[in-house]
Parts: C-alpha cells; sequence; structure tokens
C-alpha cells in the first residue's frame, strides 16, 4: 500500500492540466478507484485487523484527496496568471445579458389563446402553404369567383399557395372531426396577400379563427362569443355590433366591430373627430357569420342536423387598438425601440 501510495501522490505532482487532476480522482477515489478498492477490502478482513487497517484507508483516501485539491487549486492560479499575462481582467464584472421579451402581438394572441380557452376551445393548427381546395375553393371561392379578389394573392407552383386567411383551418379539422361534436376551436397563425400596404394592412400577418359547430348553433350564440371574446381583451365596457356584409362561406356574413377605444364610441376627442375610428366610434376588427351549408356539405357534415359559426379577425388591429398603435406595419420592422416598449 506504501508504494501505491507513493505512486499516487508523484502522479498528482506530476500532473500539468485540470483534466489530468479529474481523471486521476475518478482513478484514485471513484466508485472503482485504487483507494475506494481499497477501503471495500476492509470489510472482508478479519475483526482485529479490520480496525488498523480500515484506520490506514481512511488516512490514505484524506492523504490523496488534500493532494488532488491542493493541485487543482495550483492549476486554477496558474490558468488565472496566464489571462492576466495576456491583459485580461478576469475580476472585470460582465456584460449584462440582454433578455428578450414578448412581442405585442404575441401577447394577444396567447390573451385571446386563454380566453376561449376558458370558454371550452381547443387550439387548431394548419398550414401555411396551402391547396386551392382548402384556402378556396371548399369555402366556395371557385377560380373565377369574384370574392378571389377580396384577398389579392400569391401563388405557388401546383395549386398551392401561401394562405390568404386562417379559414383554411376550419376545413381541415372539420374534415377530420366531424363526429366529434362540437366542434370548437381556434386558430391563430399566419396569413399572406398581395397587400397595397398602409397603416392598417401589412403583406404578412396573423389571423385568428374561430369555428364552433354543433345541434341547434344559431347567431346569437355568435354574437355572445364575439361579446365576451372584445370584453376580454378591451375591457368590460366594450360593446360589439355585427354588421351585415359578404363572405361566401357563411350565410349570413357579417362585419364585427368594437366600441372605439380611444373615444369610447362617442366618434370625438378633444372636441374633434377621432382619428383612429374616423369619428365613427367603431373599429372593425373581423368577419364573421353562420356556416354555408353547402361549406359542411363539402366537409361531409349534414346541415340538416348541424350548424356553426366561425369568425376571423385580426390580432395586429387588436394589438394596434390595445397598446394604441397607429401603425400596425410597426409591429414586424426590427425597431426594439418602438417593440421593447411592451
Ligand atoms: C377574412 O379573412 C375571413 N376569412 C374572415 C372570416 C372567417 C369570415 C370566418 C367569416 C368566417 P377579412 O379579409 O376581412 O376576412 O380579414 C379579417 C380580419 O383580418 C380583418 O378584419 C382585419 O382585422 C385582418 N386583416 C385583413 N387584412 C389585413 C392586413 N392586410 N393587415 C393586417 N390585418 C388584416
Amino acid at each position: 500500500m506504501a508504494v501505491k501510495r507513493a505512486e499516487m501522490l508523484a502522479a498528482i505532482a506530476r500532473s500539468k492540466s485540470l483534466e489530468e487532476v479529474g481523471a486521476l480522482r475518478v482513478a484514485y477515489l471513484g466508485r472503482k478507484g485504487t483507494v475506494t478498492e481499497q477501503l471495500k477490502m476492509v470489510g472482508s478482513l478479519s475483526p482485529e485487523e479490520r480496525g488498523p487497517a480500515g484506520k490506514q484507508a481512511n488516512e490514505l483516501r484524506g492523504e490523496i484527496e488534500a493532494a488532488l485539491t491542493a493541485k487543482a487549486e495550483v492549476l486554477e492560479g496558474a490558468q488565472t496568471a496566464a489571462l492576466l499575462s495576456v491583459g485580461m481582467d478576469v475580476t472585470a464584472p460582465g456584460k449584462a445579458l440582454q433578455l428578450g421579451h414578448r412581442h405585442p402581438v404575441g401577447i394577444v394572441l396567447d390573451e385571446l389563446v386563454d380566453l376561449f380557452w376558458q370558454m371550452g376551445y381547443q387550439v387548431a393548427e394548419g398550414p401555411e402553404v396551402e391547396t386551392e381546395w382548402h384556402n378556396f375553393e371548399a369555402l366556395l371561392v371557385g377560380k373565377d369567383h369574384p370574392a378571389r379578389d377580396m384577398q389579392d394573392t400569391f401563388y405557388l407552383e401546383e395549386a398551392h399557395l401561401p394562405r390568404t386567411h386562417t379559414s383554411n383551418v376550419q376545413i381541415r379539422y372539420m374534415q377530420e372531426h366531424k363526429g366529434d361534436f362540437p366542434i370548437r376551436v381556434i386558430a391563430p397563425g399566419k396569413v399572406y396577400r398581395n397587400e397595397d400596404e398602409d397603416a392598417r394592412h401589412s403583406w404578412s400577418f396573423y389571423q385568428i379563427e374561430g369555428l364552433v359547430v354543433d345541434e341547434g348553433v344559431s347567431l346569437s350564440d355568435l354574437k355572445g362569443t364575439l361579446e365576451q371574446m372584445m370584453r376580454g381583451i378591451l375591457g368590460d365596457d366594450t360593446k360589439v355590433r355585427l354588421r351585415s356584409n359578404y363572405f361566401p362561406y357563411t350565410e349570413p356574413s357579417v362585419e364585427m366591430d368594437a366600441t372605439c377605444v380611444i373615444c369610447s364610441g362617442t366618434g370625438i376627442l378633444k372636441g374633434a373627430s377621432c382619428h383612429l375610428c374616423s369619428g365613427t366610434g367603431w373599429l372593425e376588427l373581423g368577419g364573421a357569420g353562420m356556416v354555408h351549408p353547402q361549406v359542411l356539405r363539402n366537409v361531409g357534415i349534414d346541415p340538416m342536423k348541424y350548424s356553426g359559426f366561425a369568425f376571423g379577425f385580426g390580432p395586429e388591429r387588436l394589438a394596434a387598438i390595445k397598446y394604441g398603435v397607429d401603425d400596425v406595419r410597426e409591429f414586424w420592422r426590427p425597431n426594439f425601440t418602438f417593440l421593447e416598449q411592451f
């Protein structure tokens, strides 16, 4: 044991790096290390031998442990000295890490998902590159239908396109879950249009789609749902107005407005016409309606038994209203001074 002890101490003394010291620690004190094995052997000795042998093995473990620690300290000191000699100040405070934060549109999307989750909705997803059939034709917007002009579209090859709205998810979800009533989903996601950009329009933006299908679903269920949602996001005093509109895939179709958050629906701000709602007192936020019976038929649901409502609106516009931002394009510019405010 004496020879082994000398060998071990010599090897520790010779070691030149912290990695080497680490390897020796494993070789001597690890689970199958030399010193550990000696300690294990003590148990197999006779009771008379056990006392002195145990004492000796424990002393050896203490000595090796101390030698390894001392050598590691020496090597660490040398490393620091080497860094200092090349002019590095290891005591200088580190640079503070720049922490990220949530994007304002993401905050609104999360709030919406939370609100709908409380109303029993599930989140559904669909592809951003979509077939023309799912994006248009299943929604009764045929190839030459004038309603295609409502969404100026980018096209890809082979009858695919970057989706122009999240209504494609309605179709995909109903196809996959046509036996699972009630269907109650929201589908947040990115959409793309060949848009003439302005303060209310960007070429790539988010939408959040909602779909409910069951027996006896009515327009008043839609209105109640939209009111609940708008109050949750914009405050309890918010009122919702449904105006008649046209979408090929809903009948009847409506446009959803909420009372302007800046002028509280009066249309007047500091004696002048409110700039956000152009003096109308209402803000246009999305489209909605009762799912057209033919759309239900297209995905194999019997419209004589089931009815449903759907809606789709833009979280950018909602975020703009909530945070008083007067240009939706600002959300997607790499302008950290703007984004850091949220
Ligand atoms: C649609 O996209 C319909 N699919 C909505 C729908 C769903 C109707 C289900 C019926 C049933 P619209 O093109 O109006 O409708 O867009 C809906 C909302 O998306 C708008 O009210 C607006 O909030 C937002 N939006 C539309 N275009 C842009 C744009 N270029 N930039 C930012 N937001 C936009």
